[in-house]
């Protein structure tokens, strides 16, 4: 099996110049690459003490789903505004150009339990920093974040001071 970098297809100046896309889809398209993504993550989680893994729509799904499924946890979806029946929170965030909103069902997590928080993708932190707060308005406590990639060059840590963030791939760059 190769290294997981090597399944992440980068595409230069997408979606605007100067930037380089790193594309999940190029991960997911192969089997190989699909079991070693999800592998490393969920051996982020060894030895954590959890009781609930939370994503976000929709590329947390991904990954989110099948750590939950190997490791038995229940699995909170955290879902783009107006997608949810029952009672919600939610929480607007900023963007690079405009905000965005997620929400969470009300009794999804409860008073004290540990959550663990899973995403494809760590810019800028601040979708992280939303469901961290949409979580611990619940009562939740955060113990830990597992991203497949991170861009280190926006910084998105410096918004999760204090909190247990891990990723497989870290690029240098934007
Ligand atoms: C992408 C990515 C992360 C987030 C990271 O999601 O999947 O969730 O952006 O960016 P940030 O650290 O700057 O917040 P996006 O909102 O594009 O939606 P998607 O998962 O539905 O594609
Ligand atoms: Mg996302």
């Amino acid at each position: 099996m190769k290294p997981i970098e090597e399944y992440v297809r980068s595409i230069p100046d997408f979606p605007e110049q100067g930037i380089i896309f790193r594309d999940v889809t190029s991960v997911l398209q192969d089997a190989d690459g699909l079991h070693l993504a999800v592998d490393l993550m969920q051996g982020k989680l060894d030895g954590v003490e959890f009781d609930v893994i939370v994503g976000p729509e929709s590329r947390g799904f991904i990954f989110g789903v099948p750590i939950a499924y190997n490791l038995h946890k229940p699995f909170i979806p955290i879902r783009k505004k107006g997608k949810l029946p029952c009672e919600t929170v939610s929480i607007r965030y900023d963007l690079e150009y405009g905000t965005a909103e997620l929400e969470v069902h009300r009794d999804a997590i409860k008073e004290g339990q540990k959550v663990v928080i899973i995403d494809d993708l760590i810019a800028t932190g601040g979708t992280n920093e939303a469901m961290i707060k949409l979580v611990e308005g619940l009562g939740g406590e955060v113990v830990k974040t597992v991203f497949l990639m991170e861009l280190s060059g926006l910084e998105g840590r410096k918004r999760l001071k204090g909190y247990d963030v891990e990723s497989v791939i870290a690029y240098p760059g934007k």
